[in-house]
């Protein structure tokens, strides 16, 4: 069977189509187990409670990790676990941030990137491969060009009653949950409004100062991630991190979102994301170019144009395309509110240039550092290590504090 030949695979995976076609709220219990996630399938199965709860550990991970001894204690801590990383699309941080996540949580890993030198070569069919795969691992991380694959792959483990978390790394053009975690993350430490100066690992010392300055220009200001105005640029209609991401934006109350996008059915905000977003009660604007909304921004989260997806016709399309609409650089910069952040998943073309990067509201590099942190929390979560790294984070910077004090 040729891996490429995607109608070829789908034959294989018929059997789901049933489950497949619901809508995405009758799906989620299914990979759900007690108070705990058992796939990462969809953003849409994280609530925000959990999100808080992720977040918060992919900060004591990062804590316990930045310290000699702290991140020995951490590697001890799934030392006796493995993964299975399969990623047979293209990816570079997804990837890398999932394979240092495992080494942080003291893990095994094994990848396959390219499904030419697999038995995939030779006709395996995915579902016998994801048999395989659970038999050596204890949790499989996968991206696919196909979409809906990582959910048929969750299925099958729950009707073979595999306990093999699956995690979708990104499926076609759908879903990116875990980028949706990472980006979330992210915004909610820019939306904590520490002083840029302090030292970053000082968490709550800084925390007011700069909020308070900035009220002086915005009155209306606060933390955190209600009453906040995202812009989402760039390739808007075919971006699974925008998709992933402003769904679990949504759940925040008193949301504005900005959509700048190519005047293209395919390449727009698609209905059915913003008809769920309306029905969560944001405020959704569709603009025709950056500059006519980044001043009310507090959040921009560019994204690259996804050849990968064009067809003839699109092709076309973005060759006539003036692009500058969709570009940040010095100009537009200038326009953007002091305290507001620049995000984009990376990898860039041409959207964001580089002279933007010096800049402090750009947070990209370290939006793609949290990803390690919060991808490490999400697999203790699945793995059921949450409590233990709780527990030797506490222990740890207890003890800390008091060899400090007798200091
Ligand atoms: C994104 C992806 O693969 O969807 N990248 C990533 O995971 N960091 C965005 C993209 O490819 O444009």
């Amino acid at each position: 069977m040729d891996y490429t030949d995607t109608s070829a695979r789908l034959q294989h995976l018929r059997e789901f189509e049933p489950r497949l076609n619901r809508p995405v709220m009758m799906k989620v219990q299914e990979f759900q187990r007690n108070n705990r996630l058992k796939h990462v399938i969809f953003s849409a199965q994280f609530d925000r409670e959990l999100l808080d709860r992720l977040t918060g550990l992919a900060t004591m991970i990062r804590q316990l990790a930045r310290n000699r001894r702290g991140s020995r204690l951490l590697r001890e801590t799934l030392c006796d676990k493995s993964a299975m990383l399969h990623f047979t699309q293209a990816s570079t941080r997804t990837f890398l941030s999932f394979v240092r996540a495992c080494q942080h949580l003291g893990m095994d890993y094994a990848e396959i990137r390219n499904p030419a030198v697999s038995s995939a070569y030779k006709g395996e069919s995915d579902l016998d491969s994801i048999m395989m795969f659970s038999t050596y691992f204890d949790t499989v991380i996968l991206r696919d060009a196909m979409p809906k694959l990582a959910e048929c792959f969750a299925y099958k483990m729950n009707d073979m009653d595999k306990p093999v978390p699956i995690v979708n790394g990104g499926s076609g053009a759908d879903e990116h949950p875990t980028q949706a975690l990472l980006d979330y993350y992210t915004i909610q430490e820019v939306f904590k409004f520490r002083d840029r100066e302090g030292d970053p690992e000082a968490d709550d010392r800084n925390l007011g100062r700069r909020l308070s300055d900035l009220r002086t220009r915005w009155p209306n200001l606060r933390a955190g991630l209600d009453g906040k105005t995202y812009l989402f640029c760039g390739d808007v209609g075919r971006s699974r991190t925008i998709r992933s991401l402003a769904e679990l934006l949504a759940q925040h109350e008193d949301v504005s979102m900005y959509f700048v996008g190519p005047e293209h059915p395919r390449l727009s905000v698609t209905a059915d994301l913003q008809s769920d977003l309306v029905e969560a009660g944001v405020t959704v604007y569709e603009r025709p170019a950056l500059a006519d909304c980044i001043e009310q921004a507090d959040l921009v989260y560019m994204t690259r144009v996804q050849h990968e997806h064009d067809d003839e016709e699109v092709a076309a399309f973005l060759s006539q395309l003036d692009r500058q609409r969709f570009i940040l650089d010095r100009r537009q910069l200038h326009k953007m509110r002091e305290y507001a952040a620049i995000l984009h998943p990376f990898p860039r073309n041409d959207e964001i240039s580089p002279d933007v990067d010096s800049d402090p509201r750009a947070m990209y590099f370290a939006q793609a550092e949290n990803g390690m942190w919060v991808r490490a929390a999400l697999i203790a979560h699945l793995l059921d290590a949450e409590s233990e790294i709780m527990l030797r984070h506490q222990d740890f910077f207890k003890k800390e504090r008091r060899s400090w004090n007798e200091q």
